[in-house]
């Protein structure tokens, strides 16, 4: 389970420095041959996963995979289908700061499907854990009615290897390594189009979630970058790639150019198209 499947094997070309992965390999493997893990095994996980040993780069197609959840097995890309997605894992069930979080992404699950985003959330607790756990979270939300997205058992923690999301310096009371709090969104491209990595003690912010996948979307259709802090309606930048002769035909709302001691004319804004 939770296994990278072929398809994903020959779609994508990683250059991975041969020291990282084993350095990242050896820190999950040490724990199964501390524990009679057997040499072989080792050597065949190395192989199947070794180019996966990274985190994905913004452009790299993110892998497809199987994997167990609370809505049964999935296969990743099927699951997703042609909608932006976004995989977020956590360090652990009946946590604090992990109950806040999923709580956060329950609440704002309606926000997400508007957007045409679908959620899944991960950690290496059985799904039996999961569902033990989920109503805790509603309950902590309020939320009646069942959890609105799955939540994947990565009990063999080849997916928190895969996807670089182990922290080595958090384990559970076996010993293991928790993954932490990684945050992919995914286009319907499969391409990875913005990640986030946060430690185990401190959650994230979901609404800046909501409000990245706002810009991205915007940016990924409309010829425009979202400055500092920007929110859905306002105003955007015009992107630095449109030559001015092209601005009226693009941004009939207009483009104002702010003077700057350059003299040049790059920090161009327009109304949101
Ligand atoms: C938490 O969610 O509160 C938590 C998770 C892992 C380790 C410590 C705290």
């Amino acid at each position: 389970m939770g296994s990278f499947s072929s398809r994903a094997c020959a779609e994508i070309n990683v250059s991975t420095p041969e020291t990282k992965v084993t350095e990242n390999f050896s820190r999950v493997v040490s724990h199964s041959a501390q524990n009679g893990g057997k040499g072989s095994s080792q050597r065949k996980f190395f192989k199947q996963y070794g180019p996966f040993l990274r985190m994905p780069n913004i452009g790299d197609i993110f892998p497809n995979f199987r994997a167990k959840t609370t809505e049964g097995e999935i296969d990743f890309y099927d699951w997703l289908g042609n909608s932006w997605g976004i995989l977020f894992s956590h360090p652990g069930d009946f946590t604090p700061v992990c109950t806040s979080e999923l709580g956060k992404a329950a609440e704002l699950a309606p926000e997400f499907k508007r957007r045409g985003i679908k959620i899944i959330g991960l950690s290496c607790s059985s799904t039996r854990e999961h569902e033990a756990w989920i109503p805790d979270i509603l309950a902590y939300t309020g939320i009646k009615g069942p959890m609105p997205f799955p939540i994947i058992s990565d009990e063999k923690r080849e997916l928190a290897v895969g996807l670089g999301m182990l922290d080595p310096e958090f384990k559970d009371d076996k010993g293991m390594p928790m993954t932490c709090r990684a945050l992919f969104i995914i286009g319907p491209d499969k391409k990875m189009k913005m990640s986030i990595l946060y430690p185990a003690l401190s959650g994230r912010n979901f609404s800046e979630i909501l409000r990245v996948v706002d810009s991205l979307q915007l940016t990924d259709v409309k010829k425009v970058s979202t400055p500092v802090d920007w929110k859905y309606g306002e105003a955007c930048m015009v992107d630095v790639s449109v030559p001015r002769v092209h601005e009226d035909h693009l941004f009939p709302k207009g483009v104002t150019v702010t003077e700057l001691p350059s003299g040049k004319d790059y920090f161009r804004t327009t109304p949101m198209p």
